[in-house]
This record gives C-alpha cells, sequence and structure tokens, in this order.
C-alpha cells in the first residue's frame, strides 16, 4: 500500500468509476452527487498512481436518528474497495481515517449499517471499535445491524 487518502471534490465524482458502477447504480449516485454538492456528503478516496481504489462517506443529516444526531452523531456511508484491491488494508485506512476527521469535527459519535451476512465489513468495523449495537432491523437486502462507535474526547 503506497496510495494516500484525500477529500473527493464533487466535480471529480465520476472518477469514483475505478471503484464502482456508477451506472448501474444510477439512482445512488445521482444522490450521492447531489448530497456532495450541498455539503451533507463528505467523502474520502484512497488513491494509488491516479486511480481510485477506495472510497468512504460522512454524512451529517440524515432521516434516522439512530444514525445522525446533529452536532452529535455523524454516519459513515459506501465504504467500498475495489474489487482487485481488496484485503489489502484500504478499507481499514479509510475508517481509520474518517474516523479521525470526525473527533477533528467536534463529533463524539459514528454510527453505520451493516448488512448481518457481510462478514468482511462487520469484522473490519469490529476491530476498528464499531461495537455498540443500537438496532437489529431487516430491509428489502436482508437482516442488518445499526453500529455505534464512540469517540474519545
Ligand atoms: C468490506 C471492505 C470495504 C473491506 O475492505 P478491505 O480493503 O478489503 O479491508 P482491509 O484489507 O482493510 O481489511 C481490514 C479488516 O477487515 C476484515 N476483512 C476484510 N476482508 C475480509 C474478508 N474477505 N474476510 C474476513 N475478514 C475480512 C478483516 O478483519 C481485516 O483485518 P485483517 O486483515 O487484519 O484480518 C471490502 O470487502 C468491500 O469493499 N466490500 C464490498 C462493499 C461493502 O460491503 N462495504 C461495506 C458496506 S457496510
Amino acid at each position: 500500500m503506497n496510495g494516500s487518502i484525500r477529500q473527493l471534490k464533487p466535480e471529480e465524482f465520476q472518477k469514483c468509476s475505478d471503484i464502482w458502477d456508477l451506472e448501474k447504480h444510477a439512482e445512488m449516485a445521482t444522490r450521492f452527487l447531489s448530497e456532495l454538492q450541498s455539503g451533507n456528503r463528505l467523502t474520502w478516496v484512497y488513491e494509488q498512481d491516479g486511480r481510485f481504489l477506495g472510497e468512504i462517506s460522512l454524512v451529517k443529516e440524515k432521516d434516522d436518528p439512530d444514525y445522525t444526531v446533529p452536532g452529535r452523531r455523524i454516519y459513515v456511508s459506501r465504504l467500498i474497495v475495489r474489487r482487485e484491491n481488496r484485503r489489502q488494508g484500504v478499507g481499514k485506512a479509510l475508517v481509520k481515517h474518517v474516523v479521525s476527521r470526525a473527533a477533528e469535527m467536534g463529533y463524539s459519535e459514528i454510527s453505520i449499517g451493516v448488512d448481518m451476512d457481510n462478514y468482511p465489513a462487520l469484522r473490519l468495523y469490529w476491530q476498528a471499535g464499531f461495537r455498540e449495537l443500537l438496532f437489529v432491523g431487516e430491509d428489502a437486502d436482508g437482516k442488518y445491524f445499526k453500529l455505534l462507535k464512540r469517540l474519545s474526547p
């Protein structure tokens, strides 16, 4: 791993197609771009040799009090690493990065939602300290957990 993490500018959003198929997930891509432009979504990318290998976002306000509480709790959204570059520490580095950014921004809690059958993500989040179970739910994609990590002051 010799890349680096930097914040994504809204005008660079199309380059996330290095990581995932924006056309296939057009509705999600449109929503993410509009949130980026409004400033509600902050995205960081892991870049190496001019290519994006992974991304992660923080969302300030989401319509769910488990996920966001203004000024106190911020939500981790859309952690994804390019398939060919998984298991190289990129995801772990991205999570560590946003935990630090959230603390710098003055948040004391950080939340995520993760599908119960997503063992790689669950393991990563558990290791990163997301150990408080807020909610167990079920949606169209199946059962999921809402998890919380408290940030040290
Ligand atoms: C989940 C995901 C982001 C992990 O990214 P990654 O860069 O491969 O993860 P890392 O290499 O940094 O691994 C960090 C830890 O995650 C866990 N992990 C990652 N991939 C794993 C796998 N295939 N099996 C088991 N544990 C795994 C391990 O605990 C690992 O630590 P270790 O290597 O010390 O054991 C990646 O698999 C991905 O993009 N998945 C598809 C999108 C997704 O599910 N995102 C999460 C939505 S909530």
